[in-house]
């Protein structure tokens, strides 16, 4: 099947995008963000975009963006922590190389912070994440094919570790 060597699924702030580029250059491939493909052609943050247009719209933003980068990429590709919500996208990823990144709630408070640019965890974000993580766990186990915990780890590493699964 075309399209991208591996696709990267995981929460926000897990590294995908870190981990995603590292990997491109190890396998000599492009490496490709969805999150970057909605900014660019809409010219506007994903902040922004969730606050003044809400969820719903970057929702479908985000479903078109990953049915595109699925069907024109064939490098690395990442995709945003909540687009796995989308059954139709889960479908898409059926059959494809996927990598679930996982962390545990410490790392991600970590890593993560109090980012502003990260609409969904602004507030609370221990029990945010709690939240997050219960309801859509099992969705990035649905999609994985393989899992790579990420906890304590380097970027290095944890793209190492990704190389050794594939
Ligand atoms: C989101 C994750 C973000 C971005 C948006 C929503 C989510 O992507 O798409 O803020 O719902 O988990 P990253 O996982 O690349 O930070």
């Amino acid at each position: 099947m075309s399209g991208p060597l591996v696709v990267l699924v995981g929460p926000m702030g897990v590294g995908k995008s870190t981990v995603g580029q590292l990997l491109a250059e190890r396998l000599g491939t492009g490496y490709r963000d969805t999150d970057d493909d909605i900014v660019a052609a809409r010219g506007r943050t994903i902040a922004e975009i969730f606050v003044d247009e809400g969820e719903p719209v970057f929702r479908a933003l985000e479903k078109d963006a990953v049915r595109d980068a699925l069907a024109g990429h064939t490098g690395v590709l990442a995709l945003g922590g909540g687009a796995v919500l989308d059954p139709d996208t889960r479908a898409l990823l059926r059959d494809r190389r996927v990598v679930y990144l996982s962390m545990d709630v410490e790392e991600a408070v970590k890593r993560t912070g109090l980012s502003a640019a990260r609409p969904l965890l602004a507030v609370n974000p221990r029990k945010q994440w709690r939240a997050l993580m219960d309801a859509r766990r099992h969705l990035y186990e649905e999609v994985a094919t393989v899992v790579v915990a990420t906890d304590g780890r380097t970027p290095e590493d944890v793209t190492r570790a990704v190389l050794d699964a594939l």
